[in-house]
């Protein structure tokens, strides 16, 4: 128990400071032609006919044997859907969409420079592109049923094309974000034993072409040093015949794709009928030290989940016009760029660049242009674009009718923007909560049928019953005002199977805390544990406060980074905000935050003292930050993470660590050496710090 400021505070009673907030209906328009639209659904996918509801989701595909058992409990917590099922995936993305839909675009491809034009790919053209790329990795890499190929490709319609041909040969594709280190794919590499490596020349990214065969070099080399030896390195050319990287070519290793697909003209690969349990796909997920997880997701079963959860929740219609701005290379764009959505047989758009290229109307024009009626992102993303181009939306004649955010908490402030400014009062909005683990959406609103609450994801989705447990694994009840660990109660088609060569793993990490019973066989006794801290409001509705490493206990108070940072944005300056912890003797952790602020104003001790202000009005006096860092930009991961750790880092003097995965290095020794040189002449002097402060500084925050 520690007590401070009169109120006793013990471990398992975490305070939470949310304020409510507002409710926000679903526009008539969009009720009217919802794919769920009928409240009785709730009851069709309720606990009483689990797991059973999952036929619906599985009806969405095509199959080529029927199942005969929904969900096989019998190796906890190594589920099986489907069992007996057998179907294929490409087949389901894109053959079974030719007879109807043919000439229709399965991908619209933008490319970065605006010189360039708008791409569509129709149903009919991936097909034959598939068909190509299948035969050549079946023919001239002479790859197999279960054999694992490295993709290292940038936002380009090859990627799907890749990814399709190998889920036809029944091949598991292993994306590796485009934006990562040659070293950090050739690790990938040699943990899933890759002999192939798929790979392009180079990319346009922020108006540069990015020479990006580099990259396979250090990959080889790296996957070589682990004890793997890559055959083969295709690369793709982002101008076919022409090289743009400077990279040799290494003979015997490295092959052009265009100039290997002149063999393989209009060539027919019959897709393989795989049984429901085979893995399509790892994707890694990283840890700050251990040793990278390769989450393997089945097909029958993730098939299932993408395609449900894209027809209920991001209400995708054939007709639609649906942009999901997230990297292919993540999770997201797996299941809801590529997957989800051509498994629906819509119209997908992939955009090669960042969103402010040139200028911050870019998205919005690209959105009129095309006539997306669907728009999905991360709330890194948003507060970007509202902090430079707060106005840029109200130029552009695009009307959404749906709008997703994911990725990690939306302050408030920052979803208001997104409903009034880039949804015109127009669009809906789902918050996304789900992990690269779970291959879909866990927690978020239907959106004809529930209300939408800024900065909450609302309640488990069809079919998937969360629970937040305290450390004790006591339910923390609903409108308690309590935090704790939010768990999944049951299993779900969209799971992914297991951790790539590292199966004790997944019992480790995401089952042991709160399994009852090891031996049990009743899935009831097995708990998914997600790593993040949420509160539950009285309404059902969870606001998740993120990893549960990303708190700061002060004084016994366990203060969300989230709760702090969405305090600062209510200061009308501020475009973005990161919390972090202070080593302090006394009080144990004690906050600092650092904002970025909107164009136009310029750091002042009043914005300071206001941004203090408003975190001691929102929370209280406990979580007011020693110190304010105004700061020209944060250290951001390349997919737009706040790096927490290396700001924690800075505000301790503590190592900042490796950042070789930022998007912007740079920034980082400008901030440190201001923010230090600013604590000495405050007299603040740097102390020595523990073993475990150094980790969990090192820890703070989680994101790679
Ligand atoms: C966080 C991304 C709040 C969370 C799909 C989770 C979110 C981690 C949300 C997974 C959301 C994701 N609200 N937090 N809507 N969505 N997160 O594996 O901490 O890249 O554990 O999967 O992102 O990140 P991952």
């Amino acid at each position: 128990m520690a007590k401070e400021e009169g109120i006793p505070v013990s471990e398992a009673q975490i305070a939470v400071h949310w304020r409510e907030e507002e409710y926000y209906q679903p526009p008539p328009k969009f009720i009217g032609q919802a794919n769920a639209s009928d409240p009785s659904i709730f009851e069709r996918f309720s606990e009483k006919y689990f797991p059973e509801c999952f036929k619906d989701y599985a009806d969405l595909l095509t199959w080529d044997h029927y199942w005969h058992t929904t969900l096989d409990t019998s190796n906890p917590p190594f589920w099986k859907w489907f069992v007996g099922g057998q179907l294929n995936a490409c087949y389901n993305c894109v053959d079974r969409h030719l007879a109807t839909s043919r000439n229709k675009a399965a991908l619209i491809w933008v490319p970065e420079p605006e010189t360039e034009d708008a791409r569509a790919i129709t149903y009919q053209e991936l097909y034959v592109r598939v068909n190509e790329f299948a035969a050549l990795l079946q023919d001239f890499c002479g790859v197999k049923i279960g054999d694992r190929v490295t993709f290292h490709l940038p936002m380009v319609p090859e990627l799907p094309v890749s990814m399709l041909a190998c889920a036809r040969l029944g091949v598991i594709h292993c994306q590796v974000f485009g934006g990562f280190s040659g070293v950090a794919c050739g690790d990938r590499m040699a943990d899933s034993g890759s002999r192939i490596l798929v790979t392009m020349d180079g990319y346009y990214r922020n108006g540069e072409l990015v020479d990006h065969k580099v990259k396979a070099d250090e990959a080889v080399e790296a996957a070589r040093q682990r004890g793997v030896e890559v055959e083969k390195v295709l690369v793709w050319r982002r101008y076919p015949g022409q090289y743009v990287s400077k990279s040799p070519m290494v003979a015997g290793r490295d092959f052009f794709v265009d100039e290997l697909l002149k063999d393989y003209r209009r060539k027919v690969v019959e897709p393989v009928s795989m049984p429901a349990e085979a893995p399509l796909f790892l994707m890694y997920t990283s840890g700050t030290t251990a040793r990278p997880k390769g989450c393997q997701h089945s097909t029958g079963g993730y098939l299932a989940y993408v395609a449900g959860t894209s027809k209920y929740y991001q209400d995708i219609h054939p007709e639609d016009t649906y942009w999901c701005f997230a990297d292919i290379g993540w999770i997201t764009g797996h299941s809801y760029i590529v997957y989800g959505p051509l498994a629906l047989g819509t119209t997908s758009v992939v955009y090669e660049g960042v969103p402010m290229y040139p200028d911050p109307g870019r998205p919005w024009r690209i959105a009129e242009q095309l006539g997306v009626t669907i728009f999905h992102t991360a709330p890194t993303t948003i507060r970007m674009l509202r902090k430079v181009g707060p106005d840029e939306p109200k130029k552009y004649n695009y009307h959404f009718k749906h709008m997703t955010t994911v990725g990690e908490p939306i302050e408030p402030e920052v979803w208001r923007w997104y409903y009034n400014v880039v949804g015109k009062g127009e669009a809906v909005i789902v918050d996304t909560w789900w992990q690269t683990e779970n291959g879909g959406f866990l927690c978020s609103t239907l959106p004809a049928l529930r209300p939408m609450k800024p900065g909450s994801c609302g309640p488990g989705v069809l079919g998937i019953y969360p629970v937040i447990y305290d450390e004790k694994g006591d339910v923390v009840e609903a409108g308690s005002g309590r935090a704790g660990n939010i768990c999944i109660r049951n299993p779900w088609p969209g799971s992914f199977q297991t951790i790539w060569g590292q199966p004790e793993r997944l019992v480790e990490i995401y089952y042991e805390k709160y399994c009852r019973n090891k031996e049990s066989k009743d899935w009831r006794d097995w708990p998914y544990f997600a790593g993040d801290g949420a509160v539950l409001a009285a309404d059902g509705y969870f606001r998740i406060l993120g990893r549960v490493d990303d708190v700061i206990n002060v004084a016994g108070h366990r203060l969300g980074t989230k709760e702090i940072e969405s305090a600062c944005l209510t200061v009308e300056e501020v475009a973005e905000a990161a919390a972090v912890p202070l080593m302090d003797e006394l009080r144990g952790r004690v906050v600092e935050v650092y904002v970025a602020l909107k164009p136009g104003f310029n750091q002042s001790k009043d914005i300071e003292e206001k941004v203090a202000r408003a975190i001691e009005t929102e929370i209280g006096k406990i979580a007011r930050p020693k110190n304010v860092w105004i700061v020209a930009d944060m250290p951001k991961t390349r997919s737009g993470k706040i790096m927490r750790r290396v700001l924690a880092a800075s505000t301790n003097f503590a190592d900042v660590g490796d950042t070789t995965t930022l998007a912007n290095p740079e920034i980082v020794e400008s901030v440190r050496r201001y923010v230090q040189s600013e604590k000495l002449a405050h007299g603040e002097t740097p102390r020595a710090l523990s073993q475990e402060e150094i980790e969990e500084i090192r820890a703070f925050g989680q994101a790679e």
